[in-house]
Order: structure tokens, then C-alpha cells, then sequence
């Protein structure tokens, strides 16, 4: 019966260029990927009148369960607060919400850079709210995929304590086959920007250390980009004038001198792609990495090692992705170009969406 079961697959996402960008309203460059997150819901109506509807949930590749009141999510670690925070931030924007019992599971590493978290939280949103609409509308049309991601974010922010921005969701949401989104994040435009691979390949190497950016130093890089943004009488560093950086205490000056130089680099990039000049972009991921090496300071020797095996193998530009503190790297390779063993090739693809159950 309709509106009784209910799939969805979100994607992870890759950022071409435009790192720690996003929480600055600057610009980002990311696309989603192939592999992501698949959430299938089943409804469970309340057996009797007055009964309290619950939620169950199963985290298959981790073989872990949990389960809670619909009404009244209360605070969990680990996976489950990303669960629980779905639920009520989504009843806090007035979806209807039923019981359901949830399985999730995906091939996306959570820690590994590649946004698990944000693929499990759109998917989450997709499959609950289909459930709510009882098969009533086209949830999947219908959904403000803007307002998701900013929804998806208060759950990361609130529920699990990363004080990450919108670019991961958005990418996720928002990405299609074939393009790089360019993503303006003061007005939370997307536009995309055709990606044509042809022989050329886009890998992600795995550094093999895992980040949680609630206790990672991410947080404390976005306080410091605030204080810089206090310090210059800004409202963001996109607004920040690269002379005023200059004069900025350390390390504030050079957290915010990358910020600058990122969203250049995006601009760079996009032009780039336009002239389907790969190997531009090459130069701008390695400018990329050192900038977020020697400035933003979100490498280590593990990330610097899956660098260095990347540029071995003679990728023509390389670097770290996502958060950092660990997670993977991206290298590019031109045609002919042999990366070393464990990469996995990437490209962009389709963005999040309900599918047959
Ligand atoms: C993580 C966050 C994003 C973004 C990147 C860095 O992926 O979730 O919001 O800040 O780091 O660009």
C-alpha cells in the first residue's frame, strides 16, 4: 500500500575545490558520488488508540540497533544521534511523522571524508517524510531541498555537535551526473558546472584516519574564523578585504588568508572546467592543499602520506577533502595516469532520491 514503505539513497559528495568555505558564505565546487547511504522505512502504526508511536532503527554494517519515543527523541551518541536529530528536527518543521521501523546501510566509511553523515540524514529525510505524506503528495518534488540541507545541518550543529556547514547536504542533494555544483554560500545559490572527465580520472585515496568533527579541530577553526570576522568588523570573510587580513594576529590571519585564496581558487576552477582545462585544475587542487596545510592547518602525517603516494604515481594535483584531520585525499590523473593501489575512482552523480521499495 502507498505511503507504507518507503526507500531513499543519498549520496556522498567529493569537493572538486572550495574547502572550509562553506560556514565562511564563500564558494565550494563538490559533486556527489556513486557510493552513499540507502535508508529503507516501513511504518508502524500504533496497535491501540493512545499508544505511543516509536521509532526503531537498525544500523546494518555496524549490526546496531536503537529505538525511541517519535514524540520525544532524546539526545544518543555515535549514529544514533544523527537519527534521533533527524526525527525531531523534522517534526520541529511540522512534517507528519509516523512510527516506522528504519534500515540503514551504505558504503560510504563514516570519518573517511566523504560526508556519510550527511547522506544518512538526507536519506533519513526523504524516506520519514514520504512515510508522513502517506503517499498523499510527490515528496521527493515537492521537498525544498534548500530548507532539507539547512534542516540536516541544525542536526549536526545541535544533535551531534559538529558545527559543519551546508556544503556537504547540498551537495548531496542537489548533485547530478556530469557536473561540479558551484555553490555561491551567501546567497545558497547551486549552479552546475559540467564536468567532463573524458580520459582524465579523479580518484579518493583513504588516508585511513578517521575524524569526528565534533571533537576534531574543525570546530575550533570555525571560532577562530568568527573571531577574525569580529577582529575585521565583518559580517563574513567574504566580506573580509585581503590588505585588513594582512594585519590580523596569528593564526587568525592565516586561517582567513585561505579562506580568500579558496574561494579564488573556485572561481579559478569553474572557469576551468568551462575551457575543459584539467590540468588547470590540477595546479589549483595542489595550491588548495598547501593552502590547507601550511594556513588552515587540517592536515597530518597520515593525510601528507596519502598526498605524497598520490603525487608519486604522478597525479597532476592532489589534496585533502572534506574536513581533514584525517579522512581522504583526492588526486587527478591525466589520461594514462596509473594511481597507486586503493584508490577509487569518482565522478559526479545523480543527487539524492526516493527509490522503488
Ligand atoms: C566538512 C563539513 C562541511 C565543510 C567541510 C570543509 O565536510 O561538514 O560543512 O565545512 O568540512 O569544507
Amino acid at each position: 500500500m502507498p505511503g507504507e514503505h518507503s526507500r531513499a539513497f543519498a549520496p556522498g559528495r567529493v569537493n572538486l575545490i572550495g574547502e572550509h568555505t562553506d560556514y565562511n558564505q564563500g564558494l565550494a565546487l563538490p559533486f556527489a558520488i556513486a557510493d552513499g547511504v540507502t535508508v529503507s522505512a516501513q511504518a508502524e502504526p500504533v496497535a491501540m488508540p493512545g499508544e505511543e508511536a516509536r521509532v526503531s532503527a537498525f544500523a546494518r554494517d555496524l549490526g546496531e540497533h536503537d529505538e525511541f519515543a517519535l514524540a520525544d527523541p532524546q539526545p544518543a551518541a555515535g549514529w544514533r544521534a544523527f537519527v534521533r536529530g533527524t526525527v525531531a528536527e523534522l517534526a520541529r518543521a511540522g512534517f507528519p511523522l509516523v512510527g516506522a521501523s528504519l534500515e540503514i546501510s551504505g558504503g560510504l566509511p563514516p570519518g573517511a571524508g566523504l560526508s556519510s553523515s550527511a547522506a544518512l540524514e538526507v536519506a533519513l529525510c526523504l524516506v520519514l517524510a514520504e512515510l508522513g505524506s502517506q503517499g498523499e503528495s510527490d515528496v521527493a518534488k515537492e521537498l525544498d531541498r534548500t530548507e532539507l540541507a539547512r534542516l540536516c545541518a541544525r542536526v549536526e550543529n545541535d544533535w551531534v555537535g559538529a558545527h559543519t556547514g551546508l556544503l556537504d547536504q547540498l551537495a548531496s542533494l542537489y548533485g547530478a551526473p556530469d557536473a561540479a555544483l558551484c555553490i555561491d554560500f551567501r546567497v545558497l545559490a547551486v549552479e552546475q558546472v559540467p564536468l567532463r572527465l573524458g580520459d582524465w580520472r579523479l580518484v579518493v585515496l583513504d588516508s585511513g584516519e578517521r575524524h569526528v568533527h565534533a571533537s576534531s579541530g574543525y570546530n575550533q577553526r570555525r571560532a577562530e574564523c568568527v573571531r577574525a570576522c569580529q577582529l575585521l568588523g565583518v559580517e563574513s570573510l567574504r566580506d573580509a578585504d585581503s590588505v585588513a587580513v594582512a594585519g590580523l594576529p596569528e593564526p587568525l590571519r592565516r586561517r582567513a588568508q585561505h579562506v580568500l585564496g579558496e574561494n579564488e581558487r573556485v572561481l579559478e576552477a569553474v572557469a576551468a572546467l568551462r575551457a575543459d582545462d584539467l590540468a588547470a585544475i590540477g595546479a589549483l587542487l595542489d595550491a588548495s592543499h598547501e593552502s590547507l596545510r601550511d594556513c588552515y592547518e587540517v592536515s597530518t602525517p597520515a593525510v601528507e602520506d596519502a598526498v605524497a603516494s598520490l603525487r608519486q604515481a604522478s597525479a597532476v594535483g592532489a589534496r585533502v577533502i572534506g574536513g581533514g584531520f584525517g579522512g581522504s585525499v583526492l588526486g587527478l590523473f591525466a589520461p594514462g595516469g596509473k594511481p597507486p593501489a586503493g584508490a577509487c575512482d569518482v565522478r559526479p552523480g545523480a543527487g539524492a532520491r526516493l527509490i522503488d521499495s
